[in-house]
């Protein structure tokens, strides 16, 4: 799905510690103690998305907006995934969206869902039990690929790994650890039966396609990705899901984000608190469909 991972971004030694000094000084943000790999590929998340040429470059920037140092440590306090995390936003997948997605007017065999910002795989997981904790019966006829996509390759290496600490497990149902997870010292793993529906892949929102092409999503999960984002960026994000989702397709969002620009008039919202989406159908199908 996405065509290529962007550059690498290179840090010198003396870069770096004008990037931690810049931080302690401005947020009170003692990066020492973490590891330099890890703040790194944080810093570049940022460095790309205001597309500089490198990380002096992003340095100047940084002296000069104060949006952009907020959304940098935003991007450096980012918090760690859990199933389910929001519980009710999951429940209202459960009971608004994959009714829908599921059913069996819409003609298509297979349905295609992507978490996008998808951490180390606790969100496309979740959905995935959802599925096989309440649809069994319709994934006879019908086959659903989850896709996780996120610019962390870390991530992706424990998502795929499926090993989970027990509190990134605290909003799961103990009749569903003992279903689909197996004990292994401190930890749990996932059993495969849940892994089989989900595909990890690395990238980029802002640099790589979302999808082979348009129309091609039934569902687009986008959690607590967008609140790093300027607006503009925000709005760029959105106007790829629009184009990558079918129309009926639904959009999720984390409880503190929503739509921006045009979205607001090519969506509507199935459940505002949730931050729950549908793309509208087009005017033509919308008569048709009343016909019918
Ligand atoms: C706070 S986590 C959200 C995890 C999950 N969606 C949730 O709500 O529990 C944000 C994730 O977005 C990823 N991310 C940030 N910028 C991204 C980008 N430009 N493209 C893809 N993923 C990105 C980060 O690597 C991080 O894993």
């Amino acid at each position: 799905m996405f065509q290529e991972f962007s550059p690498k971004v290179v840090f010198s030694e003396e870069t770096f510690r004008r990037f931690q000094k810049v931080l302690q000084e401005k947020k009170s943000l003692d990066i020492y103690s973490y590891e330099d790999k890890c703040i790194k590929r944080r810093i570049a998340v940022r460095i790309r998305a205001r597309e500089c040429r490198s990380p002096e470059e992003y340095l100047k920037l940084l002296a000069r907006e104060k949006e952009e140092l907020e959304l940098l440590f935003n991007v450096l306090t980012i918090n760690v995934s859990q199933f389910f995390r929001n519980p009710e936003i999951f429940a209202q997948i459960k009971n608004l969206v994959f009714p829908e997605i599921l059913s069996s007017m819409r003609r298509e065999r297979n349905r295609s869902i992507l978490s996008l910002g998808c951490a180390t795989g606790e969100e496309p997981y979740s959905l995935a039990i959802i599925l096989l904790e309440n649809f069994s019966f319709r994934l006879r006829d019908i086959t659903v690929r989850i896709e996780g996509i996120d610019l962390d390759a870390e991530c992706l290496k424990q998502a795929r790994e499926a090993l989970y600490r027990p509190e990134q497990l605290t909003d799961v149902a103990p009749r569903t650890k003992n279903r689909y997870f197996i004990r292994e010292g401190e930890s749990y793993r996932l059993v495969d039966e849940v892994k089989k529906f989900v595909r990890f892949k690395q990238g980029d929102v802002f640099r790589d396609r979302i999808a082979d092409y348009a129309n091609y999503f039934d569902l687009i999960v986008c959690r607590n990705v967008l609140i790093y984002f300027t607006r503009q960026e925000h709005e760029r994000v959105l106007a790829k899901f629009e184009e990558a989702l079918k129309e009926g397709g639904f959009l999720v969002l984390g409880k503190s984000e929503s739509l921006l620009g045009r979205t607001r008039h090519t969506f509507k919202a199935i459940s505002l608190r949730e931050s729950i989406y549908q793309k509208k159908y087009k005017e033509k199908r919308r008569k048709k469909r009343k016909l019918t």
